[in-house]
């Protein structure tokens, strides 16, 4: 396993490129399985995550083209061949987004199994929404062996209200209904703008969607769907990662291609932290000019606060020297892990339940700290940028996971982040 060796107190300096989204990436790889034939994808981020969809595909019968992934984000799928409709544990062990096979294969064939994904370190992450708009459309949905099997029984229009808002669920279930007769309607969906995308190419492929990106979207079943191209959008929540990283270190950067409608609700609560940002011809810049304010932040759907941007917020927020901020985490039980290794640098960090209060602190020392999961690691590379001395983050697969090249596009605007492995 890898680790990163960062060396505290660069100010960050000059620009970095944004990536493609991957939690864009995800439910459109898995949206090509509705359309056999080959299809194109843009502006598709080197990750972890991406080759796991990449290897489920095939595992499926796709044909992945990676080729010209590094050098040009261009991401091939062929999914004439697709005949499997297993997506099996090995495979969904390592990503839980995985799920997203689900709704297309039972769309294309009647019948899917995927292994029931476990629950990871932010919490349970139960599916139980997804298997209940599939039964809504008209499938027999069972769970044995630790798999989930969907079998057509009849093919119906449903209305299909989401107890609560989940986004691979909205994706999921509106996937499923594109091949299924009639006008369904789907109720208190999620609004994030990943789902927005994956809808924008469904429709490119032939679909009949209305309303993504509100809370209730209709889709009325066609025939068939043809596979087409499109260019993923920017990675949102990487973009707010590297606002964070440019306000912690008190740097100035341009974030180049960024969009920052997508991303309201947190350049809003930097604004109210004290943080400049600037939207520019070439994307977003950050920087400070002057003292930091404490500001509570509280995760919501979208377009809320992202819970996957409160690790990084709460890394800024332990800097804000006299500052008091409440955290509150609304979406997952458990994803506060980040803040024990925080604590462990000199945050004073005090949990109770699904509340972190962050009382600010002048500085924090550099520590050897472990990873949990994607923003958790995210944000403790965060800290380290900012701690005195030198920072070491174990476990840094889970970064790779989600972030394209980090050290590298950090240490081009100053950094100094080494990776090597763990022994
Ligand atoms: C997506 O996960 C993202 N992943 C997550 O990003 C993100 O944190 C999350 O949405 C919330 O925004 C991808 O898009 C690939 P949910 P998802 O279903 O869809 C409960 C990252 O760091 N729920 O919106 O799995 C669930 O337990 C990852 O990039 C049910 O109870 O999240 C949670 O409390 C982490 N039953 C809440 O809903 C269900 O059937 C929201 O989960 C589904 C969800």
């Amino acid at each position: 396993m890898d680790k990163l060796i960062i060396e505290g107190g660069h100010r960050l300096e000059g620009e970095i490129e944004i990536s493609g989204a991957k939690n864009a990436a995800l439910p459109l790889m898995a949206s090509t399985i509705l359309a056999p034939g080959k299809h194109l994808l843009e502006n598709v981020a080197n990750l972890r995550d991406i080759d796991t969809m990449c290897e489920l595909l095939e595992e499926l019968g796709a044909k992945a083209d990676r080729s010209k992934l590094d050098s040009g984000k261009i991401l091939g799928i062929d999914t004439t061949g697709v005949q499997s409709k297993r997506a099996p544990y090995e495979l969904v062990k390592t990503m839980r987004a995985s799920i997203l096979a689900l709704g297309p294969l039972y769309a294309r064939f009647g019948c899917a199994e995927v292994s029931f994904p476990g629950g990871c370190a932010i919490g349970a992450r139960p599916v139980d929404l997804h298997l209940k708009g599939l039964e809504m459309l008209g499938a027999k949905v069972s769970v044995e062996h630790g798999y989930i099997y969907a079998q057509k029984q009849e093919s119906h229009p449903s209305e299909i209200t989401f107890d609560i808002v989940t986004v691979t669920g909205t994706e999921n279930v509106m996937m499923a209904a594109t091949l299924t007769p009639g006008k369904t309607v789907l109720l208190n969906c999620a609004q994030e703008p990943e789902v927005v995308d994956l809808a924008e190419y469904l429709l490119k492929m032939g679909a009949k969607i209305k309303g993504a990106g509100t809370d209730r979207i209709e889709i009325t079943g066609v025939e068939t769907l043809s596979p087409k191209s499109h260019r993923i959008m920017p990675d949102r929540i990487e973009t707010g990662t590297y606002l964070v990283a440019g306000a912690i270190t008190g740097g100035d950067l341009l974030l180049r291609n960024a969009h920052p409608n997508d991303l309201e609700s947190v350049i809003a609560k930097l604004h109210e932290a004290g943080v400049r940002i600037e939207e520019t011809g070439q994307g977003l810049r950050v920087w400070r000019d002057g003292k930091l304010r404490g500001v509570d932040v509280r995760t919501a759907p979208y377009p809320g606060f992202p819970t996957d941007m409160q690790a990084q917020m709460m890394a800024l927020l332990s800097l804000v020297e006299g500052g008091v901020s409440m955290i509150t985490e609304t979406i997952f039980e458990n994803r506060f892990l980040h803040a024990l290794e925080l604590q462990r640098m000199g945050a004073n960090i005090k949990l109770e339940g699904n509340r972190a209060l962050v009382t600010g602190v002048k500085k924090i020392s550099g520590a050897t700290v472990m990873a949990t999961d994607l923003r958790a690691s995210a944000s403790l590379v965060l800290a380290g940028l900012a701690a005195e001395n030198t920072t070491e983050v174990s476990r840094v697969y889970h970064l790779d996971r989600g972030y394209e090249r980090m050290e590298e596009k950090l240490n081009a605007a100053g950094a100094r982040i080494r990776r090597a492995k763990e022994l």
